[in-house]
């Protein structure tokens, strides 16, 4: 018998692929369809999964009824109708984040998603981390007192202004929602006053660093600092990436150099250092979650919803906004963000590289 799960993936670019090699890896998914707009991306998706059948309409992914999951990792303009349109043709749902471009269409993708029965997750990637469940458990019992500040950085030389990506936001939106959204899931309620500063670098039309502070509704205080700006030209890139949490008696921290996370929990019974795999986009627990809820018929509690999604956008559009009501100044030149367009176009291997096609 054939007990695969069949889903049909629309949109095969960098996250897409992360996708098809977990889900060919896994052996739970028979993967029926890839759609791509892009031929070059079509010619890939072919080489990688000869099985599938590669397409460039997506009507005939939604009009198969044996297909049972839809993968839904194009861009964010076209993920509303998607969403819509799976559930009305009773598929279940993995879409990546944001899932749409705009708030209000993301308040109408939540609503389709909580009037069906039919699953749906996005990839909150944070949230399926080894080291964000393991420092949230330590603080559940209990270990540093009362949870009292939430501290998030994330800096890298990752995807610059103007590369792709424009449906999905400045920098503090594309990347910095998951930041938003893990911070809320340690508060465990929803941001209730925030202060933001940006900087427009190289004199991009758009902030491509923020940093905001604020409360959380239960009294709770968060910093996030977010940057696709580190060091974009240096000889050799880095990055600087952590969670620092206070109670009002331990600590807990984290950070990573994309190959391992390193967690150190300073509890009032227990000192634990623990050094792991980073586990990248963590897209094998999402998929194997999902594939648990199809096969139990029962959805796993720990895949992030729409409304997660819905919220953690919301909140950076908010931090963004509030960022252009205060001083916002313009530092460095456009030739400068030239040059390292053109840098990253000859870059092999570098931080949230779109695949060269
Ligand atoms: N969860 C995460 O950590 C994370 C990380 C990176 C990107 N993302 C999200 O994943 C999505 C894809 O990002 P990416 O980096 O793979 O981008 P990408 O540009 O590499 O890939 C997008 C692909 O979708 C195709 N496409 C665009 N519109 C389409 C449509 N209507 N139908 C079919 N194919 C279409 C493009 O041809 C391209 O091949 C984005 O929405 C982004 O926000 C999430």
């Amino acid at each position: 018998m054939n007990t695969k799960i069949k889903v049909g993936l629309i949109g095969c670019g960098r996250m897409g692929r992360f996708y098809l090699e977990e889900m060919l890896k896994s052996g739970r998914w028979d993967i029926a369809y890839i759609c791509d707009l892009s031929p070059a991306s079509r010619e890939l998706a072919a080489q990688l999964s000869p099985e599938s059948k590669i397409t460039d309409n997506e009507q005939e992914i939604f009009e198969d009824e044996t297909v049972q999951v839809i993968g839904l990792f194009a861009l964010a303009d076209s993920r509303k109708e998607q969403i819509e349109k799976a559930f009305r043709y009773g598929k279940h749902i993995i879409s990546e984040k944001p899932i749409s471009d705009t708030v209000e269409r993301e308040r109408a993708a939540v609503k389709a998603a909580e009037s069906t029965r039919l699953f749906s997750t996005v990839n909150l990637y944070l949230r399926n981390s080894w080291y964000h469940k393991l420092i949230k458990d330590f603080i559940d019992q209990g270990e540093i007192g009362e949870l009292a500040i939430i501290r998030l950085c994330h800096l890298t030389p990752g995807l610059a202004p103007g590369e792709g990506h424009e449906y999905e936001g400045p920098s503090f939106h594309d990347c910095g929602m998951h930041y938003v959204d893990i911070a809320r899931w340690y508060a465990g309620c929803n941001f209730k006053t925030w202060n933001a500063q940006a900087v427009r670098m190289w004199n991009y039309k758009d902030p491509w660093w923020l940093q905001c502070h604020g409360t959380f509704e239960n009294g709770v205080v968060f910093d996030i600092t977010q940057g696709h700006v580190y060091g974009q030209l240096s000889k050799q890139q880095t990055h600087n990436s952590y969670i620092d949490i206070i109670g009002t008696e331990g600590i807990v921290r984290m950070t990573h150099d994309f190959k391992t996370a390193v967690v150190e929990l300073h509890g009032i019974t227990q000192t634990i250092r623990e050094e792991r795999p980073f586990g990248g986009k963590n897209i094998d627990v999402l998929c194997n979650l999902f594939a648990d809820s199809i096969d139990s018929g029962v959805r796993h509690p720990d895949l992030p919803t729409f409304r997660d999604a819905a919220m953690a956008s919301q909140s950076a559009w908010e931090f963004l906004e509030d960022s252009k009501n205060k001083d916002l100044p313009a530092i460095g030149e456009e030739k400068t963000l030239e040059k390292i367009l053109s840098r990253r176009r000859a870059m092999k291997n570098g931080y949230g590289l779109l695949k060269q096609l």
